[in-house]
């Protein structure tokens, strides 16, 4: 989908579709109506018509020969109780619906208010939600698509000003949104076809896809099992898929600019292992390398946000599998940091492989900071829902930065406490450390303990538990139900904070 700012006078304006938000206070009479006489409405609108509730739309046909085919009222709500987050919902909504059209264009007005969010926010929050709106997840179905074809080019008109930061914010967020529907396409792809090896193709495609800045390389058994990556082959060996690791670069050209290293959890389909799951739902864990797509989905548009710092991206994958050769409950294995683990879960699997990966990263890249991201415990649905993902660290300075960046992005992010009573609980009287408590009680934070094992320097870390936040089951800012793409975002908005 192409995208735009436009300055054009309403008078010139080109469109099949013009979207005129409205707030349910300032309208829906005065100064719709206003407005609407521009464009030939004639002015019996009322409210059996149209309220201005928060996601209401109604759609008006000029008369005449308007050069705007179409216009459509995007009722915003109340005025005093207008946010970054209902803006991101209503235009997320318009998204959807947009989706399913024949449309070809469409200029959306952003809202002029003297207070409330900054016209920024608003930019950003529109490409984002217009751009998630654009997904779709339909090319293993015979003839394609039931719906109609989608946009092929949007644009942000703010009062027909030229407004340039306004203008950079949309097209930003439009990228982001790109790299997001990316992470959502990955985490989609079910567990015959989306294999750790098939993860390391993509890694291979999308740095070649995004040109000199970024590079990958790809890891196989033979490699890992030379580095001791012993928690990644163990959750793998039980599957008939190889286990593999890509590690991206993206080089800002200055090698004096700080590292921050991104984690994702790549586990292709969870089946719980030997520890294995109800058959309820276990479709779902095809989506158990959301943490890996979301890392995938940043660089795939790294090279067009430009940041300036390095960044390295580290997606350990495997499948966990139940089989003759599957880890069973009680093994011991090591891991690459040469701390022996005992297995007392097989399907505790994320927290293994994220610790070769997380220790990996560390002692080959002295990165400044490492934040993972984890499909991790089904707990963190318990605590947070699917409203916010779960943060743990072990730097409050890391982990605020964080939590700004989530409410900056959208990926809304909560903090939870790792404190030394939960570390002891993943001691273990066989090896160095368990996998699991044989207890679900703070189940999310024991997890977060098993991570913090893996640094040996003490690097500045923050796990981010995406297991409630990385799907959905109702469409929400944009996204219908499935993969979110959550993180891609969240990271480049954190990349901001070591500029
Ligand atoms: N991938 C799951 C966590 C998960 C569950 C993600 C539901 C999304 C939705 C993870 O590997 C897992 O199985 N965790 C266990 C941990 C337990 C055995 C300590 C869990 O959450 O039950
Ligand atoms: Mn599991
Ligand atoms: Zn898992």
């Amino acid at each position: 989908m192409r995208a735009a700012f436009t300055s054009v006078g309403l008078g010139k304006l080109k469109t099949d579709l013009y979207v005129l938000p409205v707030f349910k206070d300032l309208a829906p009479d005065a100064t719709s109506l206003g407005q609407l006489a521009a464009f030939g409405i004639s002015g019996r609108l009322s409210g059996a018509d149209f309220r201005g509730n928060a996601g209401e739309r109604l759609l008006l046909f000029p008369a005449g020969k308007s050069t705007i085919a179409r216009v459509m009222l995007l009722g915003l709500g109340e005025s005093k109780d207008f946010t970054a987050q209902v803006w991101r919902e209503t235009v997320g909504e318009l998204g959807i619906w947009l989706q399913g059209r024949e449309l070809a264009d469409c200029v959306l007005e952003l809202p002029a208010l003297e207070t409330g969010p900054e016209a920024g926010q608003l930019a950003m929050g529109a490409g984002k939600s217009l751009g998630l709106g654009a997904f779709t997840f339909d090319h293993h179905r015979s003839g394609g698509t039931q719906k109609g074809k989608g946009l092929s080019s949007c644009s942000l008109r703010a009062g027909g000003k030229r407004q340039p930061a306004l203008e950079a914010a949309f097209l930003q967020a439009l990228v982001l949104a790109e790299g997001a529907n990316t992470a959502r396409t990955l985490a989609s792809e079910p567990g015959n076809l989306a294999t750790p090896v098939w993860l390391g193709q993509q890694a291979r495609r999308i740095a070649k896809a995004a040109g000199s800045s970024v590079s990958v390389t790809v890891f196989d058994e033979a490699k890992l099992k030379s580095l001791g990556c012993g928690g990644i082959l163990g959750v793998g060996q039980g599957s008939r898929q190889p286990s593999t690791m890509s590690v991206f670069h993206y080089t800002c050209g200055n090698p004096k600019a700080p590292t921050v290293a991104f984690v994702g959890k790549g586990v292709t389909f969870d089946t719980g292992g030997i520890s294995i799951k109800p058959a309820l739902n276990m479709e779902d864990m095809k989506y158990d390398m959301c943490g890996a797509a979301a890392v995938f989905g940043l660089f795939s548009v790294i090279h067009q946000l430009k940041p300036k710092v390095n960044v390295v991206g580290v997606v350990p994958s495997a499948e966990n599998m139940p089989d003759g050769n599957a880890l069973r409950p009680g093994d011991i294995i090591r891991l690459f940091n040469g701390k022996t683990v005992e297995v007392l879960n097989t399907d505790a699997e994320g927290r293994l492989l994220l610790a070769d990966a997380i220790a990996w990263v560390e002692k080959t890249h002295s990165p400044d900071a490492i934040v993972d991201f984890a499909t991790l415990t089904g707990a963190m649905l318990i605590c947070l829902g699917r409203e916010m993902s779960g943060v743990f660290g072990n730097d409050p300075g890391l982990l605020d930065a964080v939590v700004e960046a989530g409410t900056c992005s959208g990926d809304l992010c909560w903090p939870l406490p790792l404190t030394e009573p939960y570390c002891r609980m993943v001691k273990s009287k066989v090896a160095d450390i368990r996998n699991h408590t044989n207890s679900r009680e703070g189940g999310s934070i024991t997890a977060a303990a098993f991570l913090k094992e893996a640094l040996m320097e003490n690097t500045p870390w923050v796990h981010v538990d995406i297991a409630g936040t990385a799907t959905r089951n109702v469409n929400r800012e944009g996204c219908v139900p499935g993969a979110t793409g959550v993180g891609v975002h969240l990271a480049f908005e954190l990349l901001k904070h070591f500029e």
